[in-house]
């Protein structure tokens, strides 16, 4: 291959600064079970800025390097510096997902394969040009599938569809969801609907209201307005839904959810019961939006939990026949379920602007941004 290899770094040194940039490294050889996939498009999600940004102050960011060799720097507050002493003087290689065009296949049957095509991957620093995978994180998009359409294959797709088998195995009967009108969020929805499961979406402004009710969302409250309390309680008692997904985390989400369901599964109970309802209920964090402490303030009884969820410890749960059903179903469906639009495309020198990084470090809803690294 006559061509360089290039990839996106963070890295936090001991002097307490970030710093993002762009380094060379070799086009990698395949082994016996793995391909080397030509990256073609990669997602930004909130999950890569967690670890591209870490516990750096992003306000203190400043650019400096060349055009096509940009560099990042920004301080990281001294008193995280031990949450992250792991990773000090480490170059991390960034990128959760993408999908790209297979170059070279190792040895095996599986592998070879997938030699020429269009595949999805997970994992490995996929902001990058060339990368190796094993084939086991590969998945082969349907002919006709651009690698723009595929690169958001697995991080969402999945964790939507590891909620609903969650609720079926735990035994609940409909979901809350929390900032729903996210990426992900809209492809909970269309996977609900299409399911016949009841979805009670949490969002906080009207036109998030309005986008969910155009995609046919049924139940939709606001957490802006007076009556969220009232209205996720009654959305609670129409559903019967006793299982939430949270990925804002901070403040007081997971309380209110824990509170509105607890008045509505205790609705036409007039005996007075001292430690609550018995109705299980539970509440799964799965994201940082919000970094600031989880508060509970305890009036729901005692029949509840409140736990991390992340795509990994799901797939585990949920086991190797499930796994292989969601791949499917995500190849099947990208195009329609598992759709993810992008507004904006960008180089990997292009990812390192300060402009532009102010821009996908808000994950405002719908402002979704796409690596182009051959670009
Ligand atoms: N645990 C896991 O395994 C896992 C896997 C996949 C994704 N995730 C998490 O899932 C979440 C959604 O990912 P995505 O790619 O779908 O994100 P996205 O499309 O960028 O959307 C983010 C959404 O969050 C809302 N938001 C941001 N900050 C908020 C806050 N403090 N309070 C309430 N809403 C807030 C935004 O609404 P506004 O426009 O109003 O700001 C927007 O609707 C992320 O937190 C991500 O880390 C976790």
């Amino acid at each position: 291959m006559s061509d360089n290899n290039v990839e996106l770094t963070s890295t936090i040194s001991e002097d307490n600064k970030l710093e993002l940039a762009l380094r060379e490294i070799e086009i990698p050889q395949p082994g016996e079970n793995q391909v080397v996939i030509r990256v073609e498009a990669a997602p930004i999600n909130p999950s890569d800025q967690g670890v591209m940004f870490s516990a750096a102050d992003m306000t203190t960011a400043e650019q400096s390097g060349s055009a096509d060799r940009p560099v990042i720097s920004a301080d990281v507050p001294a008193k995280f510096m031990g949450a992250v002493k792991n990773r000090v003087g480490k170059a991390i290689p960034v990128g959760n997902e993408g999908a790209g065009t297979v170059v070279a296949a190792g040895s095996s049957d599986a592998a070879q394969s997938l030699m020429g095509k269009t595949v999805a991957f997970f994992g490995g620093g996929s902001y990058r040009k060339y990368l190796c995978a094993n084939v086991q994180s590969c998945l082969e998009l349907e002919p006709g599938t651009t690698a723009e359409e595929g690169a958001s294959s697995f991080v969402n797709p999945l964790t939507a569809l590891s909620m609903v088998e969650t609720m079926r195995a735990e035994g609940h009967k409909a979901i809350v969801h929390a900032a729903a009108a996210s990426n992900l969020g809209q492809m909970l929805n269309r996977i609900c609907l299409a399911d016949g499961i009841d979805l009670v979406n949490i969002v906080r402004k009207q036109e998030q209201e309005d986008l969910l009710r155009n995609q046919g969302a049924k139940y939709v409250v606001n957490s802006s307005k007076d009556s969220f309390m009232a209205d996720l309680t009654q959305a609670l008692v129409d559903t019967g839904a006793t299982i939430a997904f949270d990925p804002i985390g901070g403040g007081r989400m997971a309380s209110d959810i824990l509170t509105c369901m607890e008045a509505a599964v205790s609705r036409d109970i007039t005996e007075y019961r001292v430690y609550g309802s018995d109705v299980y209920k539970q509440v799964y964090i799965y994201g940082a939006l919000d970094r600031g402490p989880i508060t509970l303030n305890r009036n729901f009884g005692f029949a509840w939990g409140v736990n991390g969820f992340l795509l990994f410890n799901a797939l585990g749960k949920l086991g190797k026949e499930t796994n292989v059903a969601m791949r499917k179903r995500v190849a099947a469906e990208i195009k329609t379920t598992f759709a993810s639009h992008y507004t904006h495309e960008v180089s990997l020198a292009g990812a390192l602007q300060l402009d532009t990084i102010s821009a996908y470090g808000k994950m405002a809803t719908g402002e979704k941004y796409l690596i182009k690294p051959q670009s």
